[in-house]
């Protein structure tokens, strides 16, 4: 699939996958712990985050329900400005409810950032993330994300859900493209 088009993997299925069942683990133990059992409810970030979404709620070993919300971050096609307006939002009430937001990537953390203070005013019991991958190098603004699956270096990245030009989330793995992708 897309012969000569991705340049590098970064993160293989094999390592998603096994992220996937530790994480999944971890803050089912967490949420245990702190006596949300079986009382979760995860709002994944409409697109990039849905292949990640739907693999880390089939690994999570207590039940929880799924939300979608979907914004768009006004800025060039691979890089955000920070702000942001909700073109799907959620279907109900969120107030006294155990929130775990998943998310695809953290890049300049603007984008979470705001979604973290547009979910916090709406009163939730508690508010946490959770993010397949993280770029540290790229972080403009200190987001409190809890659970991170991958820390990857500053490159623009496609597959598990993650697109250019909507191409590319069908890959089962994260890569880089090939420069001639963007030229043209
Ligand atoms: P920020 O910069 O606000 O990121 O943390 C906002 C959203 O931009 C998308 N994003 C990417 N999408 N490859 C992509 O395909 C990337 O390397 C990348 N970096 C950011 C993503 O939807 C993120 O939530
Ligand atoms: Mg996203």
């Amino acid at each position: 699939m897309y012969e000569g088009e991705i340049a590098s993997v970064l993160v293989t299925e094999q390592q998603i996958q096994d992220k996937i069942t530790e994480l999944a683990k971890q803050i089912a133990a967490d949420y245990e712990k702190e006596g949300v059992a079986g009382d979760l409810l995860l709002v994944g970030v409409l697109k990039g985050a849905v292949m990640f979404m739907t693999d880390f709620a089939r690994a999570l070993p207590m039940p929880a329900q799924l939300e979608f919300m979907a914004v768009s971050s006004y800025g060039s096609a691979t890089s955000s400005s920070g702000v942001v307006r909700i073109l799907k939002d959620l279907d109900r009430d969120i107030a006294g409810k155990h929130v775990l937001i998943v998310e695809d990537i953290v890049d300049s953390g603007l984008t979470l950032s705001w979604l973290l203070k547009n979910l916090a005013s709406r009163n939730p019991a508690s508010l946490e993330v959770c993010s397949l991958l993280r770029k540290p190098e790229a972080v403009k603004v200190d987001v409190p994300v809890r659970y991170v699956g991958f820390d990857i270096p500053n490159e623009f990245v496609v597959g598990y859900g993650l697109d250019y030009a909507e191409r590319y989330r069908d890959l089962p793995y994260i890569g880089t493209l090939d420069p001639k992708v963007y030229g043209s």
